[in-house]
């Protein structure tokens, strides 16, 4: 199937009144509808921007950007954005509300039928993974901050926007939860397909996290690519830096199978070993050191086949992925 883009940045800048610098500069790329796109630079360079531009809270300077072939700056504003889903680090949640009517926000203010709203709400803490018969009636306050952030989740999604624009939603919270709180989205994604645009400056979680990452510097982008790519890859010096630096992860337990699936014969798919497409490469590892073997075969989680990983390409990557 030809993948539809859902966002297409054309050209775009923004230089701010004042500055004698560009923000963002020159930014060129298309994010697929269905995918997780994270966008990953250190402080100022020009994520939140490129996220705001994008949810027209900016004007351009100048290029443009496309919503669904669209430009953006054609469509009605507040029409726009609500396609649109926003997630900030602070959840900003109002207060005095509770979950539920947090999460009705966009709902409410659309005037659905109370009993639509209320399913709705029912099944987004579902999904958020918040147990209803607890957390319906309780306020932000009496909540955790991973708590508070999937209310916030669950109330970007009410109106099902097709777009969910995420800035640094996870930084402020502590590794374990964030953790969680990763897992969950990547769930979620899995089973609604819309499209994420995610900031953060954290290289673990915008490689686990990626379908393709988008690796900033100073307004402008360095590489645009998955995460099996850039890391086998880096563009140029700053993003071979930025993936072998210190805080850097363990590649193998953030990339899964999927990045190294070859094609496999119909022979090896009948005789060989299965592994699931979410399984990450450390488990995979694993897995061979455990049964020998040269190959295992893939397969989606409702049995699909699609293709093979060979014990070799692992290797390979473990030999020569990332340099120092
Ligand atoms: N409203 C603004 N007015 C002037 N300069 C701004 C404004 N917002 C951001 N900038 C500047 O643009 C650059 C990129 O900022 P930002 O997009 O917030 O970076 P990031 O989100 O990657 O930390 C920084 O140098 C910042 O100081
Ligand atoms: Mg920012």
């Amino acid at each position: 199937m030809e993948s539809e883009i859902a966002i297409e940045y054309k050209n775009v800048t923004k230089r701010f009144a004042g500055n004698q610098y560009d923000s963002v500069k020159n930014v060129s790329l298309r994010v697929e509808a269905g995918t997780i796109v994270t966008i990953l630079g250190t402080s100022g360079s020009g994520k939140t921007t490129l996220l705001k531009l994008t949810n027209r809270i900016y004007d351009l300077t100048s290029g443009d950007i496309e919503y669904y072939g669209q430009s953006i700056s054609a469509l009605p504003v507040n029409e726009y954005r609500r396609k649109l889903g926003y997630v900030i680090q602070q959840a900003g949640l109002f207060p005095h509300w509770t979950v539920a009517e947090n999460i009705a926000t966009i709902p409410q203010m659309l005037r659905w039928p109370k009993d639509k709203i209320r399913e709705r709400v029912l099944e987004l803490m579902q999904m958020v993974e918040l147990d209803p018969d607890t957390y319906y009636s309780r306020y932000p306050r009496q909540l955790s901050g991973g708590q508070q952030q999937r209310v916030g989740i669950a109330r970007a999604l009410a109106a099902k926007p097709s777009v969910m624009l995420m800035d640094e939603p996870f930084g402020a919270i502590d590794a374990l939860t964030r953790e969680n709180l990763q897992n969950a989205l990547i769930k979620l994604q899995r089973d609604i397909h819309n499209t994420i645009l995610f900031v953060t400056h954290d290289v673990q979680e915008a490689f686990k996290l990626a379908h393709k990452v988008i690796v900033m510097d100073k307004g402008e982008i360095q590489q645009y690519d998955t995460p099996y790519n850039i890391i086998s890859a880096p563009a140029n010096d700053f993003v071979r830096k930025l993936v072998s630096t210190g805080d850097f992860y363990d590649k193998f337990r953030v990339l899964t199978v999927t990045n190294l699936i070859e094609a496999a014969s119909a022979e090896e798919i009948r005789t060989g070993p299965r592994i699931s497409d979410q399984t990450f490469l450390n488990d995979a590892l694993g897995e061979f050191l455990r049964r020998g073997g040269e190959y295992l075969i893939v397969e989606t989680e409702d049995g699909k086949i699609r293709g093979k990983i060979s014990y070799n390409k692992i290797r390979q990557l473990a030999c020569n992925g990332v340099s120092k």
